[in-house]
């Protein structure tokens, strides 16, 4: 788990009702993890530890240290902090977010190039706007929009074409797991999203494991479902990979994440960031995900 990085994700959905009510989400996203990092850059300086003052993107947890939601490890850890807002608000937050150390992900894209393919989004557009990662393959996109593995598959490969990190996700219904199908569905998702994606790129992409029956449901997987899952999939591409890649891969966990239930998750070996809907919606909620223990 040393060798990940921890990844906190929003997945604003198609939820901001307006431009301002993304403006303000964002801003105060931006300034939560700003503050954070200004702390990062402290606690390096006054310890000559170095790094931490780079442009961007770590954050030192100062609210382990002093939150009264418990905890006082005080450590320093790491976390990349992404945001996804709808596509028509990218531009914008882009503009927000920026200095702040907060990432910026797109929740779709096509796999054309660009041409006439009307409500569509392209790779390169997404990239001009300061996209750094893309979700792929959401559930919903699955299921509402009817997207194939194969869909799937070409999005992945385009959004590495254009430098761009997938987060890649995948899970089963409750039917599936009901009927003890986790493994079957998730190799079989995971087969067709990776088929001819590298080594190299696998492990630098991020996987989401979103189990259908827990999003939006209040439903969060136990730690104890979510981590044997996690390490199913790590297993996977343990053997179609190597142990390496399968080391090195972040896995993100998906499904009714909230404030207090971010902790125990967190603590599970295989599980390296979450994949956020409806809490990331609040700001003080997705700074104490971000805060996590
Ligand atoms: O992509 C995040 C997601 O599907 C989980 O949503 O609202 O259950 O946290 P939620």
């Amino acid at each position: 788990k040393q060798l990940r990085t921890p990844i906190m994700a929003g997945n604003w959905k198609c939820n901001p009702k307006t431009l301002e009510e993304a403006r303000t989400l964002a801003s105060l996203v931006a300034a939560n993890t700003a503050e954070d990092r200004r702390d990062a850059d402290f606690f390096n300086n006054n310890n000559e530890r170095g790094g931490g003052g780079r442009s961007g993107f770590n954050l030192f947890n100062k609210r382990n240290s002093n939150n009264n939601r418990g905890g006082g490890r005080g450590d320093n850890k790491n976390v990349e902090v992404l945001i996804c807002p709808p596509a028509a608000f990218l531009s914008e937050v882009s503009q927000l977010i920026e200095g702040s150390g907060v990432y910026l992900g797109a929740q779709n894209v096509t796999f054309e190039n660009g041409g006439a393919f009307t409500g569509e989004m392209s790779c390169t557009m997404a990239d001009s706007l300061g996209v750094t990662h893309v979700i792929i393959g959401h559930s919903e996109r699955r299921s509402l929009y009817y997207e194939t593995d194969e869909d799937i598959n070409k999005k992945i490969k385009k959004v590495i074409e254009n430098d761009m990190t997938p987060v890649f996700c995948v899970g089963e219904t409750k039917e599936e797991y009901e009927r003890g199908d986790v493994y079957d569905v998730l190799s079989w998702q995971l087969a067709g999203g990776l088929d001819g994606v590298s080594a190299k790129d696998v492990e630098n992409m991020i996987i989401a494991y979103e189990p259908v029956w827990a999003i939006g449901t209040g439903l969060t997987a136990t730690p104890a479902i979510a981590q044997s899952v996690h390490k199913l999939i790590r297993n996977w591409i343990a053997e179609k990979y190597s142990k390496s890649v399968a080391d090195r891969v972040r896995i993100q966990y998906g499904g009714s994440v909230k404030p207090d239930s971010v902790d125990e998750l967190m603590q599970c070996p295989d599980i390296d960031g979450c994949l956020v809907g409806g809490a990331s919606l609040s700001s003080d909620d997705f700074a104490r995900i971000c805060s996590f223990h």
